[in-house]
Protein backbone atom coordinates (compact mmCIF):
# COMPACT_ATOMS: atom_id res chain seq x y z
CA UNK A 1 0.00 0.00 0.00
CA UNK A 2 1.63 3.80 -0.55
CA UNK A 3 -0.73 5.63 1.67
CA UNK A 4 -2.71 3.90 4.57
CA UNK A 5 -5.29 4.75 6.75
CA UNK A 6 -6.02 2.46 10.32
CA UNK A 7 -9.55 3.73 12.54
CA UNK A 8 -10.68 1.73 15.33
CA UNK A 9 -9.91 -1.92 13.78
CA UNK A 10 -10.10 -1.71 10.01
CA UNK A 11 -7.52 -0.18 7.63
CA UNK A 12 -7.24 0.67 3.94
CA UNK A 13 -5.71 2.92 1.56
CA UNK A 14 -6.06 6.29 2.93
CA UNK A 15 -7.89 7.75 0.39
CA UNK A 16 -10.76 5.14 1.23
CA UNK A 17 -11.29 5.43 4.70
CA UNK A 18 -13.80 7.32 6.52
CA UNK A 19 -14.67 8.50 9.85
CA UNK A 20 -18.33 8.38 11.43
CA UNK A 21 -19.58 12.12 11.77
CA UNK A 22 -19.83 11.77 15.66
CA UNK A 23 -16.23 11.35 16.72
CA UNK A 24 -15.30 13.92 18.93
CA UNK A 25 -12.05 15.68 17.13
CA UNK A 26 -14.98 16.92 14.49
CA UNK A 27 -16.80 18.87 17.10
CA UNK A 28 -13.57 19.74 19.91
CA UNK A 29 -10.54 18.35 18.50
CA UNK A 30 -10.71 16.33 21.37
CA UNK A 31 -7.78 13.69 21.21
CA UNK A 32 -4.16 13.49 21.21
CA UNK A 33 -1.59 12.43 18.55
CA UNK A 34 2.11 11.90 18.44
CA UNK A 35 3.90 11.19 15.25
CA UNK A 36 7.57 10.05 14.53
CA UNK A 37 9.94 8.91 10.96
CA UNK A 38 10.55 5.11 10.14
CA UNK A 39 13.40 3.91 7.81
CA UNK A 40 13.73 0.67 6.79
CA UNK A 41 10.15 -0.55 8.44
CA UNK A 42 11.77 0.44 11.29
CA UNK A 43 9.94 3.07 13.26
CA UNK A 44 12.97 5.39 15.16
CA UNK A 45 12.16 5.95 19.00
CA UNK A 46 9.32 3.96 18.54
CA UNK A 47 8.99 3.69 22.62
CA UNK A 48 9.33 7.12 23.33
CA UNK A 49 6.64 8.45 20.90
CA UNK A 50 4.19 5.15 22.40
CA UNK A 51 4.91 6.10 26.02
CA UNK A 52 4.18 10.26 25.38
CA UNK A 53 1.17 9.29 23.20
CA UNK A 54 -0.02 7.11 26.17
CA UNK A 55 1.20 9.44 28.52
CA UNK A 56 -0.83 12.10 26.72
CA UNK A 57 -4.23 10.28 26.72
CA UNK A 58 -3.49 9.88 30.54
CA UNK A 59 -3.52 13.28 30.78
CA UNK A 60 -6.40 13.96 28.67
CA UNK A 61 -8.29 10.93 30.39
CA UNK A 62 -9.13 9.10 27.04
CA UNK A 63 -9.58 5.63 27.02
CA UNK A 64 -6.73 3.90 25.32
CA UNK A 65 -8.41 0.78 23.70
CA UNK A 66 -4.57 -1.16 23.86
CA UNK A 67 -2.12 -1.79 25.74
CA UNK A 68 1.26 -0.43 24.98
CA UNK A 69 2.67 -3.77 23.26
CA UNK A 70 -0.53 -4.22 21.22
CA UNK A 71 -0.12 -0.94 19.87
CA UNK A 72 3.27 -1.10 18.92
CA UNK A 73 2.88 -4.68 17.20
CA UNK A 74 -0.03 -2.91 15.44
CA UNK A 75 2.11 -0.18 14.28
CA UNK A 76 4.97 -2.49 13.26
CA UNK A 77 2.38 -5.09 11.70
CA UNK A 78 0.97 -1.89 9.47
CA UNK A 79 4.52 -0.62 8.41
CA UNK A 80 4.77 -3.81 7.09
CA UNK A 81 1.57 -3.12 4.74
CA UNK A 82 3.25 -0.59 3.38
CA UNK A 83 5.10 -0.90 -0.57
CA UNK A 84 8.03 1.49 1.16
CA UNK A 85 10.21 1.19 4.43
CA UNK A 86 10.90 5.04 4.33
CA UNK A 87 7.51 6.29 6.22
CA UNK A 88 5.60 9.10 8.54
CA UNK A 89 4.09 7.11 11.19
CA UNK A 90 1.30 8.90 12.57
CA UNK A 91 -1.16 8.14 15.27
CA UNK A 92 -4.23 9.92 17.11
CA UNK A 93 -6.69 8.98 19.56
CA UNK A 94 -10.06 10.64 20.17
CA UNK A 95 -12.32 10.49 23.28
CA UNK A 96 -15.21 8.21 22.88
CA UNK A 97 -17.77 9.50 20.49
CA UNK A 98 -20.85 11.51 21.88
CA UNK A 99 -24.41 11.52 20.40
CA UNK A 100 -26.09 14.31 20.24
CA UNK A 101 -22.50 16.75 20.83
CA UNK A 102 -21.91 17.54 24.26
CA UNK A 103 -19.25 19.63 26.09
CA UNK A 104 -18.23 17.41 28.97
CA UNK A 105 -16.24 13.76 28.79
CA UNK A 106 -17.55 10.71 27.17
CA UNK A 107 -16.88 7.48 28.90
CA UNK A 108 -15.44 3.89 26.66
CA UNK A 109 -12.51 3.40 24.61
CA UNK A 110 -11.20 6.44 22.52
CA UNK A 111 -11.11 5.69 18.62
CA UNK A 112 -7.46 4.83 17.41
CA UNK A 113 -6.01 6.47 14.40
CA UNK A 114 -3.10 5.60 12.11
CA UNK A 115 -2.02 7.08 8.72
CA UNK A 116 0.99 6.08 7.19
CA UNK A 117 2.40 8.14 4.15
CA UNK A 118 6.08 8.20 2.45
CA UNK A 119 8.37 10.45 3.41
CA UNK A 120 12.28 10.88 3.80
CA UNK A 121 14.08 12.64 6.60
CA UNK A 122 15.48 16.05 4.64
CA UNK A 123 18.86 16.89 4.38
CA UNK A 124 19.86 18.54 7.71
CA UNK A 125 22.76 20.72 6.24
CA UNK A 126 20.55 22.45 3.71
CA UNK A 127 19.21 25.77 5.94
CA UNK A 128 15.45 26.93 6.39
CA UNK A 129 14.31 30.07 6.79
CA UNK A 130 12.64 30.91 9.39
CA UNK A 131 9.70 34.07 10.45
CA UNK A 132 9.08 34.98 13.92
CA UNK A 133 4.95 35.34 15.20
CA UNK A 134 3.51 36.09 18.68
CA UNK A 135 2.27 32.85 19.63
CA UNK A 136 -1.34 32.75 20.29
CA UNK A 137 -1.93 28.92 21.82
CA UNK A 138 -3.24 28.31 24.88
CA UNK A 139 -1.81 27.18 28.40
CA UNK A 140 -1.59 23.51 27.62
CA UNK A 141 1.10 23.12 25.09
CA UNK A 142 2.91 20.52 26.61
CA UNK A 143 0.21 18.11 26.08
CA UNK A 144 0.06 17.00 22.23
CA UNK A 145 -3.52 17.43 21.44
CA UNK A 146 -5.13 18.13 18.36
CA UNK A 147 -6.22 22.09 18.75
CA UNK A 148 -3.87 23.08 16.33
CA UNK A 149 -5.21 25.73 14.77
CA UNK A 150 -2.96 28.98 15.70
CA UNK A 151 0.05 26.59 14.96
CA UNK A 152 -1.87 25.97 11.66
CA UNK A 153 -2.29 30.19 11.01
CA UNK A 154 1.41 30.02 11.88
CA UNK A 155 2.70 27.57 9.46
CA UNK A 156 0.67 29.03 6.45
CA UNK A 157 2.15 32.98 7.33
CA UNK A 158 5.58 31.11 7.16
CA UNK A 159 4.44 29.41 3.90
CA UNK A 160 2.95 32.91 2.50
CA UNK A 161 6.57 34.73 3.29
CA UNK A 162 8.13 31.41 1.35
CA UNK A 163 9.90 30.32 4.86
CA UNK A 164 10.26 26.88 6.17
CA UNK A 165 8.80 27.45 9.81
CA UNK A 166 7.32 30.01 12.22
CA UNK A 167 9.47 31.15 15.60
CA UNK A 168 7.07 31.51 18.62
CA UNK A 169 7.50 33.76 21.22
CA UNK A 170 5.24 34.89 24.09
CA UNK A 171 4.75 39.02 24.21
CA UNK A 172 6.72 40.83 24.87
CA UNK A 173 9.81 38.42 23.71
CA UNK A 174 9.77 35.16 25.30
CA UNK A 175 10.30 32.39 22.49
CA UNK A 176 8.56 29.62 22.88
CA UNK A 177 9.26 26.84 19.67
CA UNK A 178 8.29 26.21 16.27
CA UNK A 179 4.71 26.03 15.01
CA UNK A 180 5.52 22.21 14.78
CA UNK A 181 9.06 22.06 16.20
CA UNK A 182 11.41 22.70 19.05
CA UNK A 183 13.58 25.85 18.38
CA UNK A 184 16.94 26.02 20.13
CA UNK A 185 20.36 28.39 19.48
CA UNK A 186 23.73 28.28 19.90
CA UNK A 187 25.94 30.98 21.76
CA UNK A 188 29.34 31.05 21.91
CA UNK A 189 29.39 27.47 21.60
CA UNK A 190 26.92 26.76 24.54
CA UNK A 191 23.18 25.59 23.39
CA UNK A 192 20.42 27.28 24.74
CA UNK A 193 16.81 25.81 24.89
CA UNK A 194 13.54 27.09 26.16
CA UNK A 195 12.51 24.81 29.45
CA UNK A 196 10.09 21.92 29.35
CA UNK A 197 7.22 23.73 30.61
CA UNK A 198 3.19 24.34 29.42
CA UNK A 199 4.38 26.55 26.72
CA UNK A 200 6.22 23.76 25.00
CA UNK A 201 6.07 20.59 23.81
CA UNK A 202 8.36 17.99 25.20
CA UNK A 203 9.84 17.38 21.76
CA UNK A 204 11.72 13.62 21.36
CA UNK A 205 14.13 15.45 18.52
CA UNK A 206 14.67 17.87 21.65
CA UNK A 207 15.42 15.38 23.78
CA UNK A 208 17.71 13.52 21.54
CA UNK A 209 19.60 16.79 20.21
CA UNK A 210 20.23 17.20 24.38
CA UNK A 211 21.86 13.47 24.06
CA UNK A 212 23.89 14.68 21.70
CA UNK A 213 25.14 17.35 23.03
CA UNK A 214 25.87 15.13 26.33
CA UNK A 215 27.91 12.76 23.87
CA UNK A 216 29.66 15.50 22.24
CA UNK A 217 30.68 17.75 25.68
CA UNK A 218 28.66 20.49 24.37
CA UNK A 219 26.70 22.44 27.28
CA UNK A 220 23.33 23.42 27.52
CA UNK A 221 20.76 25.32 29.32
CA UNK A 222 17.38 25.18 29.20
CA UNK A 223 16.27 28.21 30.12
CA UNK A 224 14.10 31.13 28.63
CA UNK A 225 15.90 32.81 25.97
CA UNK A 226 14.72 36.43 23.90
CA UNK A 227 13.78 37.16 20.46
CA UNK A 228 17.31 39.40 20.86
CA UNK A 229 18.99 36.26 21.05
CA UNK A 230 17.98 34.58 18.60
CA UNK A 231 18.48 36.95 16.08
CA UNK A 232 21.82 37.25 17.44
CA UNK A 233 22.53 33.40 17.76
CA UNK A 234 25.64 31.90 16.62
CA UNK A 235 23.40 29.13 14.91
CA UNK A 236 19.66 28.69 15.13
CA UNK A 237 18.41 24.52 15.12
CA UNK A 238 15.06 23.45 14.98
CA UNK A 239 14.31 19.61 15.72
CA UNK A 240 11.28 17.88 15.33
CA UNK A 241 10.38 14.18 14.12
CA UNK A 242 10.01 14.36 10.49
CA UNK A 243 13.44 16.20 10.10
CA UNK A 244 15.48 15.29 12.89
CA UNK A 245 17.93 18.42 13.04
CA UNK A 246 17.98 21.82 10.84
CA UNK A 247 19.70 25.27 11.14
CA UNK A 248 18.60 28.82 9.60
CA UNK A 249 20.26 31.02 7.80
CA UNK A 250 17.07 34.00 7.51
CA UNK A 251 15.08 34.99 10.32
CA UNK A 252 12.34 37.89 9.36
CA UNK A 253 13.91 38.03 5.94
CA UNK A 254 17.41 39.05 7.23
CA UNK A 255 20.97 37.19 7.48
CA UNK A 256 20.97 34.83 11.12
CA UNK A 257 22.72 32.18 12.46
CA UNK A 258 25.54 30.20 10.23
CA UNK A 259 28.21 31.49 12.35
CA UNK A 260 29.18 28.11 14.20
CA UNK A 261 28.81 25.35 11.32
CA UNK A 262 31.52 23.26 13.03
CA UNK A 263 29.03 22.72 16.19
CA UNK A 264 26.46 22.05 13.96
CA UNK A 265 27.68 19.45 12.29
CA UNK A 266 28.61 17.57 14.90
CA UNK A 267 25.56 17.36 16.36
CA UNK A 268 24.01 16.64 12.85
CA UNK A 269 26.34 13.79 12.35
CA UNK A 270 25.83 12.50 15.72
CA UNK A 271 22.28 12.46 15.27
CA UNK A 272 22.19 11.04 11.81
CA UNK A 273 24.65 8.35 13.14
CA UNK A 274 22.17 7.71 15.83
CA UNK A 275 18.77 7.43 13.63
CA UNK A 276 20.68 5.48 10.83
CA UNK A 277 22.27 3.06 13.09
CA UNK A 278 18.86 2.46 14.94
CA UNK A 279 17.15 1.58 11.67
CA UNK A 280 19.61 -0.74 10.61
CA UNK A 281 22.37 1.00 9.23
N1 LIG B 1 5.14 18.19 15.51
N2 LIG B 1 6.62 21.43 19.11
C1 LIG B 1 5.45 21.31 18.45
C2 LIG B 1 4.41 22.35 18.68
C3 LIG B 1 5.24 20.23 17.56
O1 LIG B 1 4.08 20.11 16.92
C4 LIG B 1 6.28 19.30 17.36
C5 LIG B 1 6.14 18.12 16.46
C6 LIG B 1 7.49 19.48 18.07
C7 LIG B 1 8.64 18.51 17.95
O2 LIG B 1 8.35 17.32 18.62
P1 LIG B 1 9.06 15.97 18.21
O3 LIG B 1 10.51 16.21 18.26
O4 LIG B 1 8.61 15.01 19.23
O5 LIG B 1 8.58 15.63 16.82
C8 LIG B 1 7.62 20.54 18.94
C9 LIG B 1 4.75 17.03 14.74
C10 LIG B 1 5.84 16.33 14.08
C11 LIG B 1 3.58 17.38 13.86
O6 LIG B 1 2.70 18.10 14.34
O7 LIG B 1 3.52 16.92 12.73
Amino acid sequence: MKRLGYYNGKYGPLEEMTIPMNDRVCWFGDGVYDAGPCRNYKIFALDEHVDRFFRNAAWLGVEMPLTKEEFKDLLNKLVHEMDSGDLFVYMQLTRAASVPRQHPYTEGPGSLWVTLNPAKIPDGRVPIKLITREDTRFFHCNIKTLNLIPAVMASEAAKQAGCDEAVLYRAPDRVTEGSHSNIHIIKDGTLHTAPLDNLILPGIARAHLLRACDALGIPYVEEPYTLDDLANADEILMTSSSNLCRHADQLDGKPAGMKDPETYDKILTWLIDEFTNETGG
